[in-house]
């Protein structure tokens, strides 16, 4: 009797977990929503109420597939029942998936009044061309190269005597500071848009992404003051790249991990 069971459990495991989760990662794939908002920590009840049973907007899509030949799920079967309110609360599903609530339950629904969006705008599903965190994981690699390699030239500057090398360094440092101008923007803009709560490596990232800024002033300060082979100016320095580096850990955390 145990192993029937075993076998039956094991069964309907392989059933549920090779049969449409593909569906799950193709919504959350194309539609990117805030992984704070309801929809965003959703799962299979974007389509089902309790699986397999699925959801008014679940049986939209089923409509489609039925009359598909490969019985794959589409990014074009998904923008098709936008205009919809399958679950009949009165927001279409559009409107529902942007406000980041379940399309397929008439109890979940965006608080304001049904805008009546008939499709979700591109510039949220995921062949916008902006990229999901604004273009912050790409700039931001500018004042990190600019620092670290500021600090190599300094250090070749003190053991070969080559002041020209220490001259390229303080314009490397300021560069990454000014390069911040462009940096932090970016990020405040990902973070607004990407609705991360301010917390866990978020909080760190942001913390530490200050304490960047403020030090690369210091930096730049203290070179003025106490030359560049003061101890005074390697401890900033040195301090100042261990938390650019700490910024990039907790920023790769966000994005990556
Ligand atoms: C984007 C909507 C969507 C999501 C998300 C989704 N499903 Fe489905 N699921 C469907 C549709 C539509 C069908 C019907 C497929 C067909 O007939 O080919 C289905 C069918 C199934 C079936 C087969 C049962 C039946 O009656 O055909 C199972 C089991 C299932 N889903 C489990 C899951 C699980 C588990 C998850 C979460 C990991 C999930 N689904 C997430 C839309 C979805």
């Amino acid at each position: 009797m145990l192993k029937v069971l075993c076998a039956v459990g094991m069964i309907s495991a392989a059933c549920i977990s090779s049969a449409k989760p593909p569906f799950l990662i193709t919504f959350k794939e194309y539609y990117k929503p805030n992984p704070s908002s309801v929809l965003g920590q959703a799962k299979c009840e974007i389509c089902h109420g309790q699986v397999p049973r699925r959801n008014p907007y679940g049986k939209e899509l089923k409509k489609l597939l039925d009359s598909s030949s490969d019985g794959k799920l589409t990014v074009d079967m998904l923008k098709q029942v936008e205009g919809a309110d399958s679950d009949g609360d009165g927001y279409t599903n559009a409107d529902e998936i942007i406000g980041g609530v379940l399309p397929g339950d008439p109890a979940s629904h965006p608080s304001g009044p049904a805008g009546k969006a008939t499709s979700v705008p591109v510039t949220q599903a995921s062949n916008s061309i902006i990229p999901a965190n604004g273009f912050h994981p790409i700039v931001i690699h500018f004042p990190i190269a600019l620092f670290l390699f500021g600090v190599l030239l300094e250090f070749v500057c003190l053991r070969k005597k080559v002041d020209a090398l220490g001259t390229a360094a303080v314009w490397n440092i300021h560069g990454a500071l000014a390069s911040m101008a462009i940096v932090v923007p970016t990020g405040v803009a990902a973070w607004l848009v990407g609705g991360h709560k301010l917390e866990g490596a978020m909080l760190f990232h942001m913390i530490c992404a200050g304490s960047s800024l403020l030090l690369m002033a210091v930096t730049i300060v203290t070179r003025r003051k106490a030359g560049n082979s003061s101890g005074a100016y390697w401890a900033i320095l040195l301090l100042t790249a261990l938390v650019i580096g700490a910024t990039g850990f907790f920023g790769g955390q966000m994005v990556y991990g």
